[in-house]
């Protein structure tokens, strides 16, 4: 050990840094490069041991001797260090290049699915009542005969239940009151009408949509369907009121600003008056229609599309609602109805039939614009 310190001391201090800067800079990877830094600055690394031949230097040699292993250690240091990060930067852009996400989205096969035209239609009557400040209501399907009938002024017996093929469920157990324990599925949306007012404090100014169930089977009927319901109830409202939120809903809803509408006089428990609503349409010559005004020539026909009326008082004073105060309007329609109008849709069972050739004749592209 004695004799390699003594002999590498003798060593020419700039030809060992050339070598070992040459080893340095040969150095291709961090690990090359580490094994160099121990090799060379390590416990028996090679300055290292140079450095230990200065204990048995003489003090004047030791100086100078001192000096130069130090300049050339720190230079040293100094080179493996910036070596090792450049070695680093090396490593990691290969790192990178190698290991890309390439983060932008690739093309998505087109869009298969469809809206359902049912769908489309609720949409489409969210944006037209919402517009008219009117907000969204919801209620259960499986109603009790309260909130589906006696709340609605059909007192119990009355034949205009009949007017309503309801499904019945058995009674809830328990319960004395009977219009709460027999149980049905509401035979139409004004049964959300009632949980409304009894729950909130008027003016009311809501419509509601969902599933509704008659037992029916024909190419306008079937068991299940839906309707909308809309209700505003407030101070000082009147049929005027109501004439003009019909009128400007069906207009909107056919994109016809002239659209006919006729009020037909026409009786439900739940109104007074009441009135059937009818949208003007005339026949074309191949045997379709066309809605809208007649032409000179043309004969005006008339369709009826819905249910409307002022809330009966008995229906306000059901829900707690003084009907010296408060006044207003109700009305109801099929959505498959006004959707099969709307778009030429022929046969109403065919929109539960759950073909898929069916939905991507009449369905909705879901990122087509609304009109
Ligand atoms: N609920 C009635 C029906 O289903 C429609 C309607 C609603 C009529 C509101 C008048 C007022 O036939």
């Amino acid at each position: 050990m004695k004799d390699s310190a003594k002999n590498a001391s003798m060593t020419d201090i700039a030809s060992l840094k050339q070598e070992l800067a040459h080893q340095i800079e040969s150095a291709r990877d961090t690990k090359t490069l580490e094994d160099v830094r121990v090799h060379v600055l390590g416990k028996s690394g090679q300055i290292t041991a140079l450095m230990k031949t200065l204990g048995q230097m003489d003090p004047e040699e030791r100086k100078t001797k001192g000096q130069e292993l130090n300049a050339l250690k720190d230079e040293i240091a100094a080179l493996i260090s910036s070596q090792e990060s450049a070695l680093k930067k090396q490593e990691m852009d290969a790192k990178l290049a190698n290991e890309t996400i390439d983060i932008t989205l690739s093309p998505r096969p087109a869009a298969t699915g469809k809206i359902h035209p049912i769908s489309r239609t609720m949409e489409e009557l969210v944006s037209i009542f919402g517009a008219m400040g009117f907000s969204v209501a919801e209620g259960p399907d499986i109603e009790d005969d309260w909130h589906n009938f006696t709340a609605l002024n059909f007192p119990p017996g009355h034949p205009a239940r009949e007017m309503q093929d309801t499904f019945f469920l058995p009674d809830t157990p328990g319960e004395s009151d009977p219009a709460r324990a027999k149980k049905l599925l509401r035979t139409h949306t004004s049964s959300v009408q009632i949980r409304h007012m009894e729950n909130n404090k008027p003016p009311h100014k809501i419509i509601c949509f969902g599933r509704t169930y008659r037992s029916d089977w024909d190419m306008t009927h079937t068991p299940m369907f839906h309707q909308v319901e809309c209700l505003y109830i407030d101070k000082g409202v009147t049929m005027a009121h109501l004439k003009g939120c019909l009128t400007d809903f069906v207009r909107a809803f056919f994109n016809n600003d002239s659209l006919p509408v006729r009020f037909r006089p026409s009786f439900f428990p739940f109104v007074e008056p009441g009135a059937e609503v009818d949208i003007g349409y005339v026949k074309d010559d191949k045997g379709g229609i066309r809605l809208g005004a007649a032409r000179d020539g043309e004969e005006q026909r008339w369709m009826e599309i819905l249910g409307a009326g002022m809330v009966h008082p008995n229906v306000l004073k059901n829900c707690g609602i003084d009907p010296n105060e408060y006044q207003g309007f109700a009305f109801g329609c099929g959505i498959e109805r006004i959707t099969m109008l709307k778009y030429g849709i022929p046969d109403l069972r065919t929109f539960f039939d759950s073909d898929i050739r069916w939905l991507s004749h009449y369905g909705f592209d879901p990122v087509e614009s609304r009109n």
